[in-house]
């Protein structure tokens, strides 16, 4: 059977293929740390869960229209206000099954075939992948520990050519979780408005989870000229702990927003009802639930970075947001791990699983061999027993 030549380029998500991996080794019982994870730990806001219960109980099980119930653009055209200072209409908002289908409808919307896309890496797995189904060019720009794994200005001028439609910016990060500074995107933003037709493509999602020091900008709140080029993506999954409800949204130039609606009204409808009933309540109810959440990454995210410094020849940048850390281990593979010299990242996550069973995510997947990622979804004593394992690991 032939497949497209489409799918025979893509790849499947790395993270997901891993994890399907990971809780076939749990149910066989053994006890692997999960390191790997791309989700919070916590359960859904119960006022959320809450109103998604009410809506079955009313009825509120039909079809929706596609683009989202009039009450859910509302409410994110009111978040977008209150949290970013973006003045939309809520017909500017179109809602979708996740930011990971947010993207693709707006991949598919605005890129043609050989149109190319300046990906800043290490980048979140799907963006090049999704770029390439859609038949563009994912020009990939490696951005290293030199600039806290960020694109600079002069970076991403060099990276333009005459077919660059898109550039996508992830602050926080995923996986490094940097954060841009309000400089940082002022400096993009006066190259992206220079060059004709150019879009921002804002993925915001972990904007709920700074540390420290760190804020959260949108590059669309710095004007109207880079606000009229910037599609904002964000979502429930991570800020409300709702990744298996499946609720994003994108926020952009209207005719952009049309066109993706009428998109998504042939491919898939509108999102779950009863889901978005539940975004309602979190998005636009009491937001203290997001600040408990935050709270605690922060204290996991120094616990994990205090274990991971103490780890010889491992080194790693205080992530400011998502939850996240990305240990660059590549000084640590210029001498053997037990009695074998590996090749790459790659090699060293398998051991990891293998002798030490701690799941983390090789840097590979990011577009940044010699580094793992690791999550601090997770407890205070996970992280101290997982953290340990690797370093026993590591010293031998
Ligand atoms: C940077 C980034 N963007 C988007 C998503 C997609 O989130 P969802 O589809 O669950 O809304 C993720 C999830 O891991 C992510 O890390």
């Amino acid at each position: 059977m032939e497949l497209s030549a489409r799918l025979r380029a893509m790849a499947p998500s790395p993270t997901l293929a891993l994890d399907q991996k990971v809780k076939a080794r749990i149910k066989r019982g053994e006890r692997v740390t999960p390191f790997h994870l791309g989700e919070p730990d916590f359960d859904t806001p119960v006022a959320a869960a809450q109103a998604a219960i009410d809506a079955i109980h009313a009825g509120k099980t039909h079809y929706t229209q596609a683009a989202g119930i009039p009450e859910l653009r509302a409410a994110v055209a009111g978040k977008l206000r209150r949290d970013q200072g973006l003045a939309y209409a809520p017909e500017d908002v179109l809602v979708s099954v996740g930011a990971k289908h947010s993207l693709y409808n707006l991949f598919m919307t605005v890129l043609d075939p050989g149109d190319e896309v300046v990906i800043p890496s290490p980048y979140w797995v799907t963006y090049p992948d999704q770029v390439r189904l859609t038949g563009a060019i994912p020009v990939i720009v490696p951005c290293g520990p030199d600039t806290g794994y960020k694109l600079t200005a002069a970076a991403l001028k060099e990276a333009l050519g005459p077919r660059t439609r898109a550039v996508v910016l992830n602050s926080p990060q995923n996986p490094t979780g940097a954060v841009y500074t309000r400089q940082e995107l002022e400096d993009l933003a006066r190259v992206i408005v220079g060059h004709p037709d150019l879009l921002v493509v804002s993925d915001e999602i972990y904007e709920k989870l700074v540390y420290g020091t760190s804020t959260h900008t949108s590059i669309a709140s710095l004007g109207p000229e880079i606000f009229a080029r910037t599609v904002v993506v964000n979502g429930c999954s991570k800020a409300y702990a709702m990744t298996g409800w499946r609720i994003g949204y994108m926020a952009g130039p209207r005719p952009i927003i049309q066109a993706a609606g009428d998109f998504q009204s042939q491919v898939t409808s509108n999102p779950t009802s009863i889901a978005q009933w539940a975004a309602v309540e979190a998005i636009a109810g009491d937001q203290s639930p997001v600040e408990a959440m935050r709270r605690a990454f922060d204290r996991r995210r120094q616990l994990m970075v205090e274990h991971l410094s103490a780890i010889e020849d491992v080194t790693v940048m205080d992530p400011g947001g998502a939850f996240y850390c990305f240990p660059d281990v590549s000084r640590r593979l210029q001498r053997p791990v037990l009695g074998r010299m590996l090749s790459s990242s790659a090699e060293l996550a398998e051991l990891l699983l293998e002798e030490a069973q701690v799941s983390t995510v090789p840097g590979e997947a990011f577009g940044a061999p010699g580094h793992l990622r690791l999550s601090y979804a997770c407890d205070d004593d996970t992280i101290r027993e997982g953290v340990g394992r690797m370093r026993d690991l590591l010293a031998r």
